[in-house]
């Protein structure tokens, strides 16, 4: 049994996925599992485009063998040396021992970096092609989206792109693996925006320069490395990651994110929510005591207008609030309008530790700061409403 897919004539899905929830990247919860996609093209040559996590190599090999059919495996082009998908590769080259790994210099020496096995590769570079039959590959370099070396191939005949991470979203593939089998706008929006956000969020401009250097090709599919392939109407796709990597919120609806020990932090925070919500603005409230931050970062991508409500604790931001800062403080978030309500019982502190590492960042406004002493106070009910007034206004 295999569960080889195929894509046009002479390509085949070979990837596999995993189901069971795990952290991927030992990091982010994947409770919708995710796909290591790997892709064989059947020419006078066959060439395979990446291989896959070690995770999932039983299936893979079995899936690489049936669609190869008994001929040998000419090429493999390695579109960069992340283990999630080159773990495998040197059992690749074991079982065949024949194949010609096709990467860029820097690859080639990751490759060395991780492995001990003797191989003469066929370099490329910017721009270069192989002709394998009546498919011609020209690589382009994607550098930093999100490895130095990514490199992504296209097929001028066919107008694939293999776009190694990026158009890539969590979410195990079981059987439909094309976009357009799938429920993208409600299954998959959101493990788009979480696998871009979380794993290429911080490499906007280097997704731009992409962006830009593909414009120009003909692309009829995208095949990345996780999550759906993407065939004929593209412009959905293309259009989220254009304004995802310009770190374009998506909404001006207010994202409210707090943290709280004991509950006097949340209901300051549900007042503020009712007061939005009764000036006809839509909000979202995150506790990020109960919520993995990979969550709350996406939904920050989202979000014009954010209102951050923490405690004060051991004279310092609460731990879950300040990694999520440190977080998107890396991941290099920008252009948000931001409110701040700040608890502490005896020396509030939260509020100004917060601002410095706003500050940190590119064109965060502060709209406005609450101090909360131990419970929000009938009297501070009009300063609440500024504060709201504010980030909307
Ligand atoms: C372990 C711990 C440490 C705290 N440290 C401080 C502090 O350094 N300064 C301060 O003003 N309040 C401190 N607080 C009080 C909290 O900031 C906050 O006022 C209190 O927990 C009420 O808010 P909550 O019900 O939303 O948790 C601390 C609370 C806890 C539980
Ligand atoms: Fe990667
Ligand atoms: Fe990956």
């Amino acid at each position: 049994m295999n569960s080889v897919r195929r894509i046009n004539e002479d390509y085949c899905y070979v990837g596999a996925s995993e189901r069971s929830p795990r952290l991927f990247e030992n990091l982010f919860p994947v409770p919708r599992g995710v796909s290591y996609n790997s892709y064989l093209l059947r020419d006078e040559k066959t060439v395979l485009f990446d291989t896959v996590d070690r995770a999932v190599g039983d299936a893979f090999f079995e899936n690489l063998s049936a669609a190869l059919g008994g001929r040998k495996l000419d090429y493999a082009v390695v579109s960069h040396m992340e283990p999630d998908h080159a773990a495998t590769l040197a059992e690749l080259v074991l079982r065949y021992p024949g194949v010609k790994l096709v990467c860029n210099a820097k690859s080639a020496n990751m490759i060395r970096q991780f492995f001990d096995f003797d191989f003469d590769p066929l370099l490329v570079a910017e721009g270069e092609e192989l002709s394998v039959g009546e498919h011609t590959l020209k690589f382009i370099m994607a550098p930093m989206v999100h490895w130095p070396e990514v490199m992504f191939t296209f097929d001028e005949r066919d107008g694939i792109l293999f776009s190694a991470d990026a158009f890539g979203a969590f979410g195990a593939l079981e059987g439909s693996i094309f976009a357009d089998e799938l429920d993208i706008a409600s299954e998959w929006q959101d493990d788009y925006l979480r696998y871009y956000s979380n794993i290429v969020g911080k490499y906007g401009a280097q997704v731009q320069a992409a962006l830009k250097k593909t414009a120009g090709l003909d692309i009829r599919m995208i095949c990345p490395l996780h999550g759906p392939v993407w065939r004929g109407e593209l412009t959905r796709l293309l259009e989220k990651h254009d304004r995802w990597s310009k770190w374009e919120p998506e909404t001006d609806d207010v994202l409210i994110v707090y943290s709280t020990v004991y509950g006097n932090t949340e209901r300051a925070v549900a007042q503020a929510a009712a007061y939005l919500a009764e000036r006809g603005r839509r909000v979202r409230t995150i506790n990020i005591c109960t919520t993995d931050r990979s969550y709350t970062v996406a939904e920050m991508f989202r979000a014009k207008n954010i209102l951050l409500a923490t405690t004060t604790y051991n004279n310092g931001i609460y731990p879950a609030m300040e990694y999520l800062l440190d977080d998107i403080a890396a991941l290099t978030l920008r252009d948000r309008r931001v409110g701040i309500i700040e608890n502490g019982t005896w020396a509030p502190a939260a509020a100004k530790l917060i601002s410095a590492k706003l500050d940190t960042m590119k064109n965060i406004e502060v709209a406005g700061v609450l101090t909360v002493k131990s419970a929000l106070k009938p009297e501070q009910e009009a300063q609440l409403q500024e504060l709201c007034d504010a980030l909307i206004s």
